[in-house]
């Protein structure tokens, strides 16, 4: 048995959630994963130089390159198993993976999201959208969620949540802000470090 599980971080964007892994490695709130890769599907992600900063391997995997979703998710597969990962972290990865790829690592998938599902959730709920819709329904307390991804967009068993105050005057900016600092960074590392330790049997 491994003493750490190798974890891959796919993301698509600036890469605070990724930075809130980093941190919490660096700081011991995580000791039961190591940071493999990072893969983007964007190639102009800041995600990608706080990877770098951190001497973490990158690898950019776009649809585009690859020709095809299908091909897309191929490389990806074929990237996971050649680094050998354990756990596959989605840190604000904006593709939507195909029932084929998520059948193959069953509760190794794990997806931050920035509400309490079951709201606001599943297709087209994403970043900043998924803020104008909590504002836009008026509710007064949202948050974020961690759950493993099956083929249902959001859809997948729920492993850690935390909610956030609305206040007033929030426009989908401050409480984006407020949710990823009062919540996704503290819940997305804890639940990395819970089922880095289920798979390492710590
Ligand atoms: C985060 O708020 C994350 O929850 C969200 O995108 C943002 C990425 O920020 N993800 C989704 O909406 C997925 N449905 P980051 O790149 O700074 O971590």
């Amino acid at each position: 048995m491994k003493d750490k599980a190798n974890v891959a971080v796919l993301v698509s964007g600036g890469g605070t959630n990724l930075q809130a892994i980093i941190d919490a490695v660096n700081s011991g709130i995580i000791t039961s994963a190591k940071l493999q890769i990072v893969i983007s599907n964007n190639p102009g992600a800041y995600a990608l130089e706080r990877a770098k900063n951190n001497g973490i391997k990158t690898a950019v995997i776009t649809k585009k390159e690859c020709g095809g979703a299908e091909a897309f998710e191929a490389k990806i597969i074929e990237t996971l198993e050649s680094e050998d990962i354990d756990l596959i972290v989605l840190a604000g990865f904006m593709s939507i993976l195909s029932k084929n790829f998520t059948d193959r690592f069953p509760e190794r998938i794990i997806n931050v999201h920035p509400s309490l599902i079951p709201s606001f959730c599943g297709e087209g709920f994403y970043g900043l959208k998924v803020h104008e819709a909590a504002l836009a329904k008026g509710v007064k307390v949202t948050g974020a969620t961690v759950h493993f991804v099956n083929e249902i967009p959001d859809g997948g068993k729920i492993i850690l949540q935390k909610a956030v105050e609305i206040e007033e005057g929030d426009t989908p900016e401050i409480l984006q802000k407020r949710v990823m600092e009062q919540a996704e960074w503290i819940i997305l590392p804890r639940a990395v470090e819970l089922i880095s330790k289920e798979i390492t049997g710590g």
